[in-house]
This record gives C-alpha cells, structure tokens and sequence, in this order.
C-alpha cells in the first residue's frame, strides 16, 4: 500500500525575522518561536547544514503538521534535534558505545544518529518505526531556538517534499510562504547539504546517508562501517532503504537534469555538442561546471557551483544552483559529476537523485 501524503490548506502570514547567534538580542525573538512551538505550531530554523522545518518533537499534532505543511509522505520520519547530550536520555532505550564515541567527536555538528527510541517518542515523529534518528547541531541560533521550545525539536529539510532543500531564508519563504508563521533567518547555512545519517541499532554500524562527515571519518572513530546500498545506487520505488526518505526522488529541479561523467576533456566535448543540438531545437539549455571549466562551455546558461579545489564551495552552492535553474526555466541541464575528496559521496548522492539516476558516460 502507498503511504498517505497528507495535504492540508494553510492560509497565514509568513513573517522573517533575523537572528544574530546571541542569545540576548535573540531574547524576545526565540521567545515568540519557542511560543509558537509549544503552542504546536511551525516554525523554520536554520542549522549549519540546511534550513529545518521545526515541531514539538514530542506532540504528535505538530508532526502530522509538519508532513502537512511538506507535502511530504507520512512513512518519512523526521529527525529529532536536541541542545544538549543530556537530553537524549529521556527520547532513547539505550546509548550504545558506539554513539558515545561518536557524540563525543562530532556533536554538537552535521552528524544524526539513529537509536532505539523512549515511549515518550511519537510514532508519529518516527514515521511509525521504532527507532528515532537524534542530531545536535552546532549552529548558536538552532540552539538557542531548540532550548527555548522545550528540548527537543523535529526538523526536516525545510522544502516542500521533493524540492532542492533551503540554504537561505528566501529559500524556505519561496517554499513555506502562507504555511508557517515564523522563519527564522540565520543567513545562508555553511555546509549546504544535509547531515550525514548512521544507524547504530544493527551489529555494525551503518551509513544511511552521506554528508560532510564521510565513511573515513567514521570508520576512524567506529572501526568497520557498513553503507546502505541505496547510497548512491540505483533505488527503485519498491526498493527499502533503512532511511526510508531515501527512496522519494529529491531535489530536482524542473528541467530535466544529466550528469555526464567521464574524462574532463570529453565531458566538456560532449555538453558542447548536445548543447548545440538542443539550441538547434530550440531548447533552453544549462549547464552547471566549476570555477576550472565553465569558460570552456558554448551555451547560453553556465552557472559555475564551486571550485574544484575547494570542495566544500560545491556543496555549499549545489542547492541554490538547482533551484536558479528553476528560475531560468531551463528545460535541459547537463552537469559534471563533482567526486571531490571528502564529500564527493554526499555531494553525488544528492545529484543523483536530483537527476533521477539519468547519467551519460563518455
Ligand atoms: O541536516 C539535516 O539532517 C537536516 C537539518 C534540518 O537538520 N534535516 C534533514 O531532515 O535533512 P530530512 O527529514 O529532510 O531527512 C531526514 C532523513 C530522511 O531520509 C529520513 O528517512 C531519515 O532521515 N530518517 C529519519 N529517521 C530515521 C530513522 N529512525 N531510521 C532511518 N532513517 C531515518
Ligand atoms: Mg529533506
């Protein structure tokens, strides 16, 4: 049976109001939003990876709001934020060593844990499974917000479901304006792709999702670390990855996407050549390259994501890329394939799927 996709109307006024990290001249602002979630309302936060659409994790009413208000499948559960380290006691059955490794090494920051959850924990904020997925990040202002609601915060990407997520507060207005009351803006996020996931309810460690803490990075701290082989590959609709958004196609944009792979000499050939072609037919056509390339590219619309060298630009930029292409109203774009050292694997999980698996090798 396919899951329900809850859709509901929502017609408020969004307000943006700015943060500044400090918590007193955040006062009267985290006030209002820690107002609004107790009260089992929406607010959006940022965090250092992308923007969050944020609930009382615990009420099952503002999870159900927050599927609403996303669009998004009620079997996708929703990551549960905390402040504190002490505060995961009350949300999980038990701590494994392995995740007090972890937390000891990479909280607060951009790394979720998946656990064995509390009764306290809704099936709702779950998805209906009975394990909950914790992160503490490190960003002041997501702190500071998740400590005056009361301790723990649901958060998902703050897109609509099946969008490029949001790395700014105009982001999250384009997509959630008239829907949530509050957003708070933080300005643009640092890493701009979501948190690496590992499940730690199995013998081995397990990575689930890929982000700006890599499988090396892990495997220093946990030893030997299993990867989901949905990452990356091929995932069919029947297909059941642990992390069971992985499934739904993500961050694409309108036009259809192509990642071409290959040596860079015949890459750059090759977009020029289908280019061509595409202008002979009259369609709109992007290509999305790197500092080191795009002079190299004869099309209309070259948007440059980042500097091959520093990596971290191309993850910080890839979502706002896709979603200017939107913009533009392109209908093709072609993209090289960006497997850069440290978040090669996050940066093309994201890609592929925004592409919906369709790679050209040359
Ligand atoms: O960086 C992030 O993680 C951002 C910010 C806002 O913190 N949040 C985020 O949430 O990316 P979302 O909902 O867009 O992605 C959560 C992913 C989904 O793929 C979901 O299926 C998976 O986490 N997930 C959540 N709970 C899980 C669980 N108990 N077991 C396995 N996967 C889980
Ligand atoms: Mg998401």
């Amino acid at each position: 049976m396919l899951p329900e996709i809850v859709s509901e109307k929502f017609e408020m006024e969004t307000e943006i109001i700015k943060a500044y990290g400090d918590p007193e001249r955040d006062a009267a602002l985290m006030e209002k939003a820690g107002k609004i979630i107790k009260d089992g309302g929406l607010v959006a936060m940022p965090t250092e990876t992308v923007y969050g659409l944020a609930g009382d994790a615990l009420n099952p009413g503002s999870s159900k709001k927050i599927y609403a208000a996303k669009g998004r499948p009620s079997d996708n559960p929703l990551i549960v934020h905390i402040a504190e380290l002490s505060a995961l006691d009350r949300i999980v059955s038990d701590i494994p060593e392995s995740a007090r490794k972890l937390a000891e090494k990479f909280w607060p920051g951009p790394l979720t844990m998946v656990f064995r959850k509390s009764d306290i924990v809704p099936l709702e904020t779950t998805g209906g499974l009975d394990t909950v997925a914790v992160r503490m990040p490190v960003n002041e202002i997501s702190r500071e917000f998740i400590l005056a609601s009361g301790g723990y915060i649901a958060a998902p990407s703050a897109n609509r479901s099946g969008r490029p997520s949001c790395t700014t507060a105009e982001h999250v207005m384009e997509d959630m304006n008239g829907v949530i009351p509050l957003i708070i803006d933080g300005g643009e996020v640092g890493i701009g792709i979501e948190s690496t996931i590992v499940d730690l309810t199995g013998e081995t460690p397990c990575l689930l999702r890929p982000g700006y803490i890599n499988l090396e990075m892990l495997s220093e701290v946990l030893g030997k670390v299993d990867v989901d082989p949905s990452i990356g590959g091929v995932v069919s609709p029947d297909a059941h990855p642990k992390a069971p958004g992985m499934k739904y196609k993500h961050y694409a944009p309108k036009g259809e996407l192509y990642i071409v792979k290959g040596p860079q000499e015949k890459v750059v050939e090759k977009i020029n050549s289908l280019a061509q072609e595409n202008r002979a037919r009259g369609e709109k056509t992007a290509v999305i390259a790197t500092d080191e390339t795009r002079h190299r590219y004869k099309c209309d619309i070259v948007e440059t994501v980042g500097t091959r060298d520093k990596e971290e630009t191309i993850a910080h930029n890839l979502f706002r890329v896709l979603r200017d292409m939107d913009d533009l109203g392109v209908s093709t774009i072609y993209t090289e394939e960006f497997n850069t050292p440290v978040m090669g694997m996050a940066i093309m999980n994201r890609l592929i799927r925004a592409a919906g698996h369709k790679i050209i090798d040359c």
